[in-house]
């Protein structure tokens, strides 16, 4: 297929099926966006077209597909064009950073960014990964001053949601991660911000006894999202005790998430979590509440 007629196809399949907002096109229309490389496949276009329309928004929002060595010019070519806000995905998280004005202490702490916002010509960098991640846990009542945690992975969405949970009071946390290095890097940066907690990597090897061990288990790794995906752990990790979250969220019922339902654990998807940072960034752009009810079905019928 040739790259244009690729690019076409690729906005056609972006386009929330349910129309769009009431844009005016008279030049007040606000202009968001998501940028990422590639970009094909988010939700974010149909989850924040949907909130606007929700709320009578003259907005919209847009999937831009940008190549790694085109991010700062990107972002330059964006504020020029007076886009309002836009959120950022794999693989520019990290990279973003050097081409923003500001961003938030939380985001240095985690070292990536999910969220722009543009106002007077400045642009501000949030991450709303750790909010949205922590917001179902919230919803459910969970006592997270209370829970023992283990998170499997340690990619840049384990960093993110780990010191969530950290600065949420978790008093206890172990990583595990097929790369033992990058889980022991991961611990040792949190202990040295939250030196009042234990924080733990494990090797892979004995991630069965600490998933066993927790009362919040988190699957952060990627597992779960191919068909034929090995499983991370046994069935005998789950309980009825425990709360499980997976944060894949293609597909929405994951064999992580049948496994521990089998075991009779609460179980949380990672539609909740994409939602709540969506909703997070949402409200940072716009000051107004995210229409939850009135898009995850829509969302949910998309990733079905
Ligand atoms: N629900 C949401 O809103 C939300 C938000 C962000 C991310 N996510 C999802 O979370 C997952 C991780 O995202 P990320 O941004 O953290 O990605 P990332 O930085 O690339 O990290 C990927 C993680 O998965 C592990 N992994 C990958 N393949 C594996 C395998 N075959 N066996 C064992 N471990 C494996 C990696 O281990 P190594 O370190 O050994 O490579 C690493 O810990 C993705 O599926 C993403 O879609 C969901």
């Amino acid at each position: 297929m040739k790259h244009r007629e690729r690019q076409r196809t690729m906005q056609k399949d972006n386009m929330p099926a349910e129309s769009t907002s009431p844009t005016s096109g008279s030049g007040s229309t606000r202009l968001y966006g998501i940028m990422g490389y590639p970009i094909g496949h988010s939700l974010s276009p149909l989850m924040h077209t949907l909130a606007f329309r929700h709320h009578g928004l003259d907005a919209v929002y847009v999937p831009f597909s940008v190549a790694p060595e085109d991010l700062a010019k990107a972002v330059a070519g964006a504020m020029a064009l007076g886009v309002a806000g836009f959120n950022v995905t794999i693989p520019h998280k990290e990279a973003i950073m050097a081409c923003l004005d500001e961003v938030t202490d939380e985001v240095r702490a985690i070292g990536a960014v999910n969220t722009v916002h543009a106002q007077d010509g400045r642009t501000t960098g949030y991450n709303t990964d750790g909010a949205g991640f922590l917001q179902p846990l919230q919803n459910l009542g969970a006592p997270l001053n209370e829970l023992a945690v283990c998170v499997l992975g340690a990619g840049g969405a384990a960093r993110a949601l780990a010191a969530a949970l950290l600065n949420a009071g978790c008093p206890q946390l172990v990583i595990t991660n097929r790369t033992h290095a990058r889980s022991e890097h991961l611990a040792a940066d949190l202990q040295k911000r939250f030196v009042a907690v234990e924080v733990r990597a494990v090797p892979m090897s004995d991630a069965a006894d600490a998933a066993r061990q927790s009362r919040l288990l988190v699957n952060a790794t990627s597992i779960g999202m191919h068909e034929g995906d090995e499983p991370l752990l046994p069935n005998r990790c789950f309980g009825p005790e425990q709360i499980v979250y997976d944060i894949v969220y293609r597909p929405l019922n994951t064999p992580f998430l049948q496994a521990a339902r089998a075991a009779g654990a609460t179980t949380i998807g990672g539609l909740d979590m994409l939602l709540g940072q969506g909703a997070a960034a949402f409200t940072i752009w716009t000051g107004l509440a995210f229409p939850l009810e009135a898009v995850r079905p829509a969302l949910e019928a998309r990733l079905d």
